[in-house]
């Protein structure tokens, strides 16, 4: 899609995601060399003062694109004719814990940003990125009157991490791999589909011949990377989570070329039997003009059904805890 100016709001934008996300988004690399863009930032009170400073080093970067940059604690004003959202104001996750123990803590954020939004953009396209993710996406859909279509969660982190286990295992370049997908949740339970996957256009079951590494320990690793880096970083990942980010809006952006498709969490529309409603990660194509659809007619062996329905499953049980945040 190409747009003379773009507005972005980006929440949490003090904490460490909203630190490599900014200077890319304000660099061009995301919108194109034609388009200005103008960063919306919210970020809670306590917090101003040291967004100032990363306002101060965006200033210093002296960005010929860079339109105009709003700071403030107040969703209205931040979400004022936006764009796109990227929610990623929200609590991380310590050593220990799953994404999903942070529901009761990060999930009302959402259902202020999500009634904010319907107040003051009525064109914008949401990415959550605050754990836990699907969940928290799905309660400010809830609580806004904008489109379900425009709402979406990442689980594009996984694809990424999916890609680069594929390839090193098969000795080839990321560039090799194509279509993998991750289905249902950004957690543990997620599923990173090889079986479809490609790899220099052939079938990755065919150049991977390590088919228990392929059932075992490629999922495992990816449905745990998260909490690796956790234990690593002593921090959850950031500049991979940001670059994830950005590529999600990218493909929304632009129109996927004939025979790929990328992942993203979505409102399930019944596709491959996922409850309605329910933010789903699928295969997606996007047009290019701001319509996406799910990828129809991927087919799913035995093994990996009971995988889908395993996170499908954890989806329902995290909308059941949070009931009262639904509208
Ligand atoms: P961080 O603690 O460094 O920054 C979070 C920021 O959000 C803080 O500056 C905080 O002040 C702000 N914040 C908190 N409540 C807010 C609110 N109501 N409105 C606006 N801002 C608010 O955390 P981080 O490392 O940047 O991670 C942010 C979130 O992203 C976490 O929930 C983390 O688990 C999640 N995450 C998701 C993925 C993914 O792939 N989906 C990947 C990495 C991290
Ligand atoms: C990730 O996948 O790295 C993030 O969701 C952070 C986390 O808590 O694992």
């Amino acid at each position: 899609m190409s747009r003379k100016s773009v507005k972005v709001a980006v929440t949490g934008a003090a904490g460490q995601i909203g630190y490599s996300l900014l200077f890319r988004l304000a660099s061009g690399e995301v919108f194109g060399p034609d388009t200005k863009v103008s960063l919306h930032l919210l970020e809670i009170t306590p917090a101003l003062p040291a967004l100032e400073g990363v306002v101060m080093e965006l200033d210093d970067c002296a960005f010929p694109l860079l339109e105009n940059v709003v700071v403030t604690d107040n969703a209205e004003t931040a979400f004022d004719g936006i764009n796109w959202a990227l929610f990623v104001g929200s609590k991380p996750r310590g050593a220990g814990m799953e994404r999903g123990d942070l529901i009761r803590e990060n999930g009302p954020i959402f259902v202020g940003q999500g009634r904010a939004l319907s107040k003051a953009a009525s064109d914008a396209r949401v990415l959550v990125v605050g754990n836990p993710a699907n969940t928290n996406c799905l309660i400010a859909m809830n609580n806004s009157d904008l489109p379900e279509e425009r709402f979406g969660a990442l689980t594009r982190l996984d694809q990424n991490r999916a890609y680069a286990q594929l390839a090193q295992k098969a000795g080839v370049p990321v560039s090799a791999v194509s279509n993998v997908t991750i289905w249902g949740n950004h957690s543990a339970t997620q599923y990173p589909d090889a079986e479809n996957a490609k790899i220099n256009g052939k079938p990755a079951m065919e150049v991977i011949t390590d088919h228990d590494w392929l059932r075992g320990e490629f999922i495992s690793t990816v449905q745990k990377r998260g909490a690796a880096v956790i234990a690593a970083r002593g921090k959850s990942s950031a500049a991979s989570a940001a670059n994830a980010a950005l590529d999600h809006v990218m493909s929304f952006e632009s129109k996927t070329p004939d025979g790929h498709w990328f992942s993203a969490a979505v409102p399930s529309d019944g596709s491959y039997g996922i409850e309605k409603g329910l933010i789903f990660s699928f295969p997606v194509v996007s047009d290019g003009a701001g319509g996406y659809s799910i990828v129809q007619g991927l087919q799913l062996s035995e093994f990996a059904k009971e995988k889908v329905v395993a996170t499908e499953q954890e989806l329902k049980d995290e909308k059941s805890v949070v009931t009262d945040l639904l509208r």
